[in-house]
Order: structure tokens, then C-alpha cells, then sequence
């Protein structure tokens, strides 16, 4: 298969973690006698540093002309650090999700059995633990106008709105990923307060009449930010709007206890995008000590999405090879074990593929 990838590395260590995905494509390719096209471009800071903005025209003409989107990170102190900047990295991220029509994140998370007792709860409530977020991308509060401040400045307001069409489309996602799964799909919203909420539920409904098969539950967000630490085997897929889902993937995230091994893809009409769901982690950056896993997962995802499902497999095959001889980094490492760098990492994965 002849693939055009577009690389985003972005911010942080964007870069580094990237070139260890890019190696382990480089290894599918070889090995199964694909032809892998990359086309490198800029994004976030390192965008806004080369050119004033965050997602530059070229960018997305180099996202537009390639089949799929392999993204490292965005963000940088300097800016975090400067509420009163006008251009900011996350504005690229927000611009290129909107102008490419990634519509829904999606987001496994598993835990790898061997590294469950790095899990801040408990290891007999996280074990066996398997469910994926669907989270809306491009509506609701984060895109809803109006937004901004009154003229004297003493009130601000978003608007969170959602139109049918938006909700169906992200809804028929999350039922077909639970028909291909154990079939349990849990909408997340907040539909005793919020009219948004209440067409979501009710949008739900009348699709769950279509979709027999399924068992659909319907779990305010309070509570499932609750159920999600209570008991996380409950779940298989979990649907939810933009910024529910925002809140809820990092808790979700954090009881594998390793945020380092964690992929995601973002989706919509055309092309697909990438990316690890850990940050630029700007204090790792140039230090070869990142965990590439993340990335090299996503780009498990990625092959597995063009269909390549034997590819994807290898690369996840890999993937357990490192974690069982101990070849990972520092943030995974078992205690008194040597702990490998990046490349160290991102070399050895490729070399069992
Ligand atoms: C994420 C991030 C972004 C979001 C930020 C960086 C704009 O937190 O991808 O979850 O809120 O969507
Ligand atoms: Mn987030």
C-alpha cells in the first residue's frame, strides 16, 4: 500500500518521540513491502516561532494532501505562563481539528497487566480494565458563539451548542466501536441541568431503537467521573460531548498508571489524525528520556485504520516484546531495572518488527 503520512511533531518532546513512530513505520514498511510517503510540517509553537501561527496555511494543505496525520504535542511554558498572549500553540490545535473535520477523539485505555501496579488506585480495581472514549471534537462550549467579555470587562460568557447533525454523527461512531466490541455503550451527559445535554440523551434514544444490540445506559458526568474510578471494568465505550470528554479522558488516563503508553486518534469525513494523549512534557524536551510508546501506538492505530490490521498488530506485538525484556524508559521502569532512553526505546521496537 502507498501511504502519504503527514508528521505534526509539534512542541516539547514532539519531535523526539515522533522519529521513534516513524522508525517502527519505516520497519512495517520493510517488512511488508509498503510505500510510506512523509511530509514533515509545523504546528503550535514551533509554528508560531517560524511563522506567527499556530496552524499555518501550509500546514493544513500538507494535512489535506496526505491520507493520514501522525501529531506529536503542543504547548510551551512560555505561553502558559502569559495569560495575555494573542496567539497561542493551543489555538493550532483547536484551528486544525475544526478546519479538518475531526470530529471525534477516540481513546483506548487499556491496562498493560504488568505495569497495573503503577496505577494510583488500587490493582484489583484497575485489572482487566479495557473501555474507549468517544469524545465529541469539534463542538460544544469550546466552539459555541457567542464568547467573550462584556464591554466593561467584569463578565464573560461561552455558549455550549450542539445541532443535531453534530451529535448524530459522533453517536453513530460510538455504536458502531461498542457493536465491534462488548456491545455496552454508556452516554455521558448532564441532562437533569443542560439543554444540550437533554438533545444529546434524546438523539441517543432514538438511535438506540436502531441499534438492538447494543446496551445503552445513560450516566450523568458527575457520576461517571466517579464510576470511572470506582469501578473503570465496568465500561466499554463511553460517548460524550467536547468538553465532558475532556475532563473525562485525562481522569480516565491516569488509572492506567502509565500516561506514557497511552494512544488516540482523532477522526472525521476525510483525513485521520494521530497522536499520543500525554503533552509536549517541555521539561524532557531534547533529553532523550521521553516515552515513545504513546506515539508508536498511535501509529499502531494509524496503520490499523487504513486497514493494514496485520501491521498494526506487529507494531503492538513490538510494543509487548519492550515492555516483557524491559526495554522502556524511566517513567515505567521497574524499580532497581535500568531504564533505556528514546531512541534506545524506538531503535529496539522497530528491530522486532
Ligand atoms: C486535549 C487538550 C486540548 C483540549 C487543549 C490543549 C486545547 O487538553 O487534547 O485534550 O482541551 O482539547
Ligand atoms: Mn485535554
Amino acid at each position: 500500500m502507498k501511504l502519504k503520512i503527514a508528521l505534526l511533531p509539534g512542541d516539547g518532546i514532539g519531535p523526539e518521540i515522533v522519529a521513534q513512530a516513524v522508525k517502527a513505520l519505516d520497519a512495517v514498511a520493510a517488512r511488508f513491502g509498503h510505500g510510506f510517503e512523509y511530509k514533515k510540517a509545523l504546528v503550535g509553537a514551533a509554528a508560531i516561532d517560524a511563522t506567527g501561527d499556530p496552524y499555518p496555511a501550509d500546514t493544513h494543505a500538507v494535512c489535506q494532501s496526505c491520507n493520514v496525520v501522525l501529531f506529536g504535542a503542543i504547548g510551551d511554558p512560555k505561553y502558559d505562563n502569559d495569560p495575555s498572549a494573542k496567539v497561542r500553540p493551543e489555538q493550532g490545535l483547536l484551528r486544525m481539528r475544526k478546519a479538518l473535520g475531526l470530529f471525534a477523539n477516540i481513546r483506548p485505555l487499556a491496562v498493560f497487566d504488568s505495569l497495573a501496579h503503577r496505577s494510583p488506585l488500587k490493582t484489583e480495581i484497575v485489572r482487566g480494565a479495557d473501555f474507549v472514549c468517544v469524545r465529541e471534537l469539534t463542538g460544544g462550549i469550546y466552539f459555541g458563539k457567542p464568547q467573550g467579555r462584556s464591554e466593561d470587562g467584569n463578565t464573560a460568557y461561552d455558549s455550549c451548542v450542539y445541532t443535531r447533525e453534530e451529535i448524530e454523527r459522533v453517536l453513530a461512531l460510538a455504536f458502531r466501536l461498542a457493536g465491534e466490541r462488548r456491545r455496552k455503550l454508556t452516554v455521558v451527559d448532564k441532562a437533569n441541568v443542560i439543554a444540550t445535554s437533554r438533545l444529546w440523551r434524546q438523539i441517543a434514544r432514538e438511535m438506540a431503537v436502531q441499534h438492538p444490540d447494543i446496551e445503552v445506559e445513560y450516566m450523568f458526568v458527575d457520576n461517571a467521573a466517579m464510576q470511572i474510578v470506582q469501578r473503570p471494568t465496568h465500561f466499554d465505550v463511553i460517548v460524550t460531548e467536547n468538553l465532558f470528554g475532556d475532563i473525562l479522558t485525562d481522569e480516565a488516563s491516569v488509572i492506567s498508571g502509565s500516561l506514557g503508553m497511552l494512544p488516540s486518534a482523532s477522526v472525521g469525513a476525510q483525513v485521520a489524525l494521530f497522536e499520543p494523549i500525554h503533552g509536549s512534557y517541555p521539561q524532557a524536551a531534547g533529553r532523550n528520556i521521553a516515552n515513545p510508546m504513546a506515539t508508536i501506538l498511535s501509529a499502531a492505530m494509524l496503520l490499523e485504520h487504513v486497514g493494514l490490521a496485520a501491521e498494526g498488530a506487529a507494531v503492538r506485538r513490538a510494543v509487548d516484546a519492550a515492555i516483557a525484556q524491559g526495554v522502556v524508559t524511566e517513567d515505567i521502569v521497574a524499580q532497581g531495572e535500568k531504564s533505556c532512553s528514546t531512541t534506545e526505546v524506538g531503535d529496539f521496537v522497530a528491530g522486532q518488527i
